[in-house]
């Protein structure tokens, strides 16, 4: 679905904050990125979500050379992915349903859906009561899950969450990781950056660790730590890791996985079925 071949990505005329950084992500899979502060989650995930270009190296997103795509093409691409970013970034002048009524309004979908399905996500995070209000005169917390609600409402086939959890009291984090479980076992490909051991410890998934832009991967279920950054012709291949399957974490798959019709993946399934 995504893969980096020696992608590098500087700022201006800095240092490479990402250098050499090689893996792939299957569809349906479910990768954690961690690293200390200031070691490129952020950057890795701008790249993954094709907001930016790498200064060097190639990124394949759906099947396509993004190096050979142009700004309107990549923004089509775009739309299969829906993120939440560390600082949120919700439009300021629109109120808390239009957020996240955004992605199926970009989509076309019919209004009354459209309604029915914000309502419900937004009730569904804690949020019903504020539907009108605008994003600044919320909470972090507050925000946080409006930008959760905005990036899962049109079911993405990859979901990007950069600490995700971050202004989030335990018991609703934990809900939170509920859904993106629940996501993936429906198909969704999710990459989530997070400091938090506490989410670390409580799910076995591969790692993608950063260390001073440097990737390796590690996987928590045999121990095993991959050094892609001593290793040249290393390739991270997600799909040669252990499945979720394997790990038990899935129950019986039945018409849900990744090729389920859209009414299956719809918000309102997917909250009856937390
Ligand atoms: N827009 C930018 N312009 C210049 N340098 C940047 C920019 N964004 C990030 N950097 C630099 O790139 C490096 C990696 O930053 P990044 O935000 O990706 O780290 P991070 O792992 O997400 O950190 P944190 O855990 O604190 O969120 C840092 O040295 C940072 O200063
Ligand atoms: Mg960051």
């Amino acid at each position: 679905m995504i893969k980096f071949e020696q992608v590098g990505l500087r700022y201006g005329i800095g240092p490479e904050v990402l250098s050499d950084v090689n893996f792939s992500l299957s569809p349906g899979s479910f990768h954690f990125l961690c690293g200390p502060s200031g070691a490129g989650k952020s950057s890795l995930m701008s790249l993954l979500f094709l907001g930016r270009r790498p200064t060097r190296g190639c990124i394949h997103a759906f099947g396509k050379n993004t190096s050979l795509l142009d700004r309107v093409e990549l923004s089509k691409l775009r739309q299969n992915i829906g993120v939440i970013f560390q600082d949120f970034r919700l439009l300021p002048h629109l109120s808390v349903f239009d957020n996240v009524a955004l992605p199926l309004r970009i989509k076309g979908s019919p209004e009354k859906k459209i309604r029915e399905h914000v309502e419900e996500l937004l009730h569904w995070v804690g949020l019903g009561d504020y539907l009108n209000r605008l994003p600044q005169t919320l909470s972090g917390g507050q925000q946080q899950r409006i930008a959760i609600a905005r990036a899962v409402i049109s079911n993405p086939k990859l979901l990007l969450a950069d600490e995700p959890t971050g202004n989030l009291d335990d018991e609703i984090g934990m809900k939170l990781m509920g859904l993106f479980e629940q996501l993936n076992k429906l198909g969704t490909t999710i990459v989530i950056a997070t400091h938090s051991l506490k989410i670390l410890d409580s799910l076995p998934h591969p790692r993608l660790i950063l260390e001073n832009g440097h990737l390796s991967v590690f996987d928590p279920v045999t121990g095993q730590l991959a050094q892609a950054r001593e290793d040249e012709n290393f390739r991270y291949d997600a799909d040669a890791q252990p499945s979720i399957e394997a790990h038990g974490m899935l129950g019986p798959q039945g018409d849900q996985g990744p090729n389920a019709p859209d009414s299956v993946r719809a918000p309102r399934d997917l909250l009856e079925a937390i």
